[in-house]
């Protein structure tokens, strides 16, 4: 069966949803193929925490009201280092800036509500879920289409543009030829092991912690439900950590005097490997790329779903220069803009994850070095205050803004 729509868009992640609500909103309609069920979709958990660029751009696409009541606001974030804690006050170190604590399967629930709640009757629904996009045609040209299956049937969606928001697993990034692409690649000798627990959190801020025996976090998803993550080595498997194995550790390495970390029931155990990738363009003819089709970070600054965001939002803001004026002016400048964002918030992640983890690889000489950024952070405001720019994300704006 052949299908229509104006913009064709791969994957019902961050990326994909939100574009196609901010399309809607301005009467440009898209099509949104996933290939897995919305039940799926709905249940990974994954990122839980937005930066206020990120809470802009949904409150643009009207996807603020549960946000809104439920979405936790902190001013500033907790790092400890083998049990020495030092607070960086985001709102002060950043003259206002803060984060808000919601879970990106929130993110993605609320747009699908949106999404599915305004389909006009005789009109193609906004979302094909259990659709997997196999091939995308004609990119060259001015309509070029997507080749999918559903219920093991052969569909095409022709289109004026595809936003290839189709994770890191996904086609799209294979579609741009292979000798014009450039790919930077670095893959960290450890993982991360994330639990959900069902136990009100023991701290109201976040709280980063390197220790000896290797990275730890404590975060949350409510006022019932904490997030926590244990670095892990890559070899490890679940059968490797049980609950009483992943509390001692956590006891241990966010353990600080007087502090008691409270333990639960376990509801979610995922091992999650570290990672820093780019692939260079983000475009190819009619093709665009947004989010992890494009580029991965290590979860350590908490920049994924953030970036995700940001691409979306340079991407409908460059659309509808096309729709409205009949431009290409901005969608030619998109890899562009988004690459020198891109690279802040890796060199930011790449950071974070290299001062808080232990690489059990490293020398005694990078060993002292981690320390030494460490005491700096303690010791000097210019050195907090960067850590607050870059995580609140503002650092990356302005490096998105830069013009050279
Ligand atoms: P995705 O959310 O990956 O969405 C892509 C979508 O495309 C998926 O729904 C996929 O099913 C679909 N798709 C793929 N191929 C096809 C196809 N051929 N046809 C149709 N659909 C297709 N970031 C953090 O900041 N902190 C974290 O703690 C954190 N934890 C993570 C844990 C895991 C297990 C993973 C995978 C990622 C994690 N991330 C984390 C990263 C963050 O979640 C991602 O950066 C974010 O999901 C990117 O959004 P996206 O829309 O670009 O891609
Ligand atoms: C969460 C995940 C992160 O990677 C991070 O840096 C902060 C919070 C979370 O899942 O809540």
């Amino acid at each position: 069966m052949n299908h229509q729509t104006q913009v064709g868009i791969i994957g019902a992640g961050p990326a994909g949803l939100l574009l196609s609500q901010l399309l809607d909103q301005q009467g440009i309609r898209s099509v949104v193929l996933e290939n897995r069920s919305q039940e799926r979709v709905e249940s990974r958990q994954r990122a839980g925490l937005l930066e206020q660029n990120t809470v802009d751009r949904l409150r643009q696409a009207g996807a603020t009201d549960r946000l809104d009541r439920e979405g936790l606001v902190h001013d500033g974030i907790i790092l400890s280092y083998n049990g020495q804690r030092h607070r960086i006050d985001l709102v002060e170190l950043t003259s206002g800036s803060r984060v808000t604590i919601y879970a990106q399967t929130e993110v993605v629930k609320d747009l699908i509500r949106l999404r599915l709640g305004s389909t006009p009757l005789d009109a193609e629904v906004p979302i094909s879920f259990e659709a997997e996009a196999t091939r995308i045609d004609g990119l060259e040209s001015s309509s070029p289409t997507i080749h999918y299956t559903q219920n093991g049937e052969a569909h095409t969606l022709t289109c004026d543009f595809v936003a290839g928001c189709d994770g890191f697993h996904g086609i799209s990034r294979a579609s741009i030829p292979a000798e014009l692409t450039k790919v930077y690649d670095k893959v960290y000798p450890y993982c991360w092991l994330g639990i959900l627990a069902k136990v009100p959190p023991s701290t109201h801020e976040l709280i980063y912690a390197y220790h000896e025996r290797g990275f730890a976090l404590h975060s949350m998803r409510s006022p019932e439900i904490s997030r926590l993550y244990v670095q892990c080595n890559v070899t490890d498997t679940l059968e490797d950590w049980p609950d009483e194995r992943i509390w001692a550790e956590l006891q241990i390495r966010l353990g600080s005097t007087g502090w008691v970390l409270a333990e639960g029931p376990i509801l979610e155990k995922t091992i999650t490997p570290m990672r820093s990738f780019v692939s260079e363009p983000m475009q190819y003819g009619r093709l665009f790329l947004s989010g992890d089709s494009a580029h991965i970070v290590p979860p350590t600054g908490a920049k994924g779903l953030n970036m995700a965001v940001a691409d979306t939002g340079s991407l409908f803001d460059a659309l509808m220069t096309w729709y409205r004026e009949g431009s290409r002016a901005n969608l030619d400048t998109y890899t562009a803009g988004c690459m020198r964002r891109v690279w802040r918030v890796q060199e930011f992640s790449n950071f974070m994850t290299e001062l808080l983890h232990h690489n059990p690889d490293r020398t005694p000489f990078d060993a002292h070095l981690q320390t030494s950024r460490f005491n700096q952070l303690i010791t000097s405001r210019a050195a907090s205050a960067l850590v607050a720019e870059n995580y609140v994300g503002h650092a990356a704006k302005q490096s998105a803004e830069a013009t050279t």
